[in-house]
């Protein structure tokens, strides 16, 4: 048998797997399992209808476009659509500061092979998305974890640890921010709070990466768009980098999202993009372009809105009534996420390996920190299953308990 770690190089030894994809991996391998594991969007949600209708006339050959290698900066329609869209969340950009990527997921993985040396240090929120902890430390990053408030980043702990790394002579580049129902925990960064960051990031020379699938996923008994207005929208000075998908508002499955940045740095991307996939699909985005061009997005969003807020309801009820007394949480205003505290002496390990022999999974808090903490903590999704699962996974997680 060949060994083939010896053919790995420093960055392949050190990769590491996505809990929530191994997760994912756990669900296939064992049937009837009630996940509250990945951010997925409810598939029943899907405009199936309207898009097989754009697909299918993407594909009667007028168009050979639709299935050619495309400008690594994408298609230019999309490019015009998506700058319709940031417009109308109050994101004034031209056509030389935008990228499509393939979802948001290349965006970050972009910003940190394009920005990141070895050892500079990225402040993230603790907790923060896995995604950007894959990405940020695949390029070898320092991740710093900065705590969170109700009302999102403590900035009083921001500029400490600014402070510290910078008297410890490291460089550091990025803040990566999800200010809009944030993965994991569902939390809103107030507004007050976002000038200030801004404000922050200005005056410590530190550049904001701005990740935003949530923004339009309020949920308006508790919460508004304006406040989910993007800090990109209030950047005069070329400090924020933005990303948008469409993965939550149209489909996960079409892997299209674009970063708006300066333009000096799109350039960069644009050449990094080049050696990663060429072009990200091409007809996707035709497909992505036709669906935002006819207004599909724009008429599902209220009722992705209705029924997300329904099931977090439908969750926050069934724990309530099963496992009020174990677990502590605060009702989520928007997004897909419910993240809870467990009681003393229980771990976040120790409570999945029981859920998943009654049948639930969920993801382990501690996935999230970057610093090995969070282990009293657990993120469950409820965007993906049906109401009566959601019960289901409620009473089943209520078993593990014993
Ligand atoms: C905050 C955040 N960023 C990025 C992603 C990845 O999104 P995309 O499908 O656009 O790559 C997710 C997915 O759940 C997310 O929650």
């Amino acid at each position: 048998m060949t060994d083939y770690t010896k053919f790995l190089s420093a960055t392949g030894r050190q990769l590491t797997e996505s809990a929530i994809r191994r997760m994912g991996t756990v669900v296939a391998q064992t049937g009837d399992v009630v996940s509250f594991a990945p951010g997925y969007p409810d598939a029943s949600l899907f405009p199936w209808t309207e898009l097989r209708e754009i697909g299918t006339g993407l594909l009667d050959g007028h168009d050979a476009d639709a299935l050619q290698y495309g400008p690594t900066r994408g298609y230019k329609p999309l490019l015009e659509s998506a700058l319709r869209v940031l417009e109308s969340r109050s994101v004034r950009a031209t056509l030389e500061q935008i990228i499509v990527t393939s979802g948001s997921q290349q965006g970050i993985d972009l910003i940190a092979r394009v920005l990141i040396s070895p050892g500079d240090v990225v402040l993230v929120e603790l907790p923060t998305v896995t995604g950007a902890i894959a990405a940020f430390r695949n390029a070898q990053a320092e991740l710093v974890g900065v705590e969170l408030q109700d009302d999102g980043i403590d900035l009083d702990h921001l500029d400490e640890a600014w402070q510290r790394a910078t008297r410890a002579g490291k460089v550091v580049k990025l803040l990566y921010l999800v200010p809009n129902f944030q993965n994991p925990t569902g939390s809103l960064l107030g507004l007050a709070k976002r000038a200030r960051v801004l404000e922050w990031a200005e005056r410590r020379d530190v550049l904001i990466v701005e990740d935003d699938p949530y923004g339009l996923l309020y949920f308006d008994d508790v919460a508004t768009e304006a406040e989910t207005r993007p800090i990109a929208a209030d950047d005069r000075t070329g400090r924020v980098l933005y990303l948008s998908t469409v993965s939550k508002m149209l489909a996960p499955g079409f892997r299209v999202g674009w970063m708006k940045a300066p333009q000096a740095l799109i350039e960069r991307f644009d050449t990094a993009k080049q050696s990663t996939d060429l072009t990200s699909g091409i007809l996707d985005q035709h497909i992505v372009h036709e669906a935002l061009r006819q207004g599909v997005a724009d008429r599902l969003a209220p009722q992705l809105r209705e029924v997300y807020r329904h099931k977090r309801d439908v969750m926050s009820q069934a724990i309530r009534a099963r496992l009020g007394t174990r677990l502590t949480w605060s009702t989520p205003k928007g997004g897909f996420f419910l993240w809870a505290t467990l009681p003393d002496g229980c771990t976040d390990t120790m409570l999945l390996e029981r859920a998943l022999q009654h049948g639930v999974i969920f993801v382990v808090g501690s996935a999230f920190h970057v610093d090995g903490s969070g282990h009293n903590t657990i993120r469950l999704s409820f965007s993906a299953p049906s109401p009566d699962r959601i019960e289901e996974g409620a009473r089943r997680l209520a078993a593990a308990f014993g």
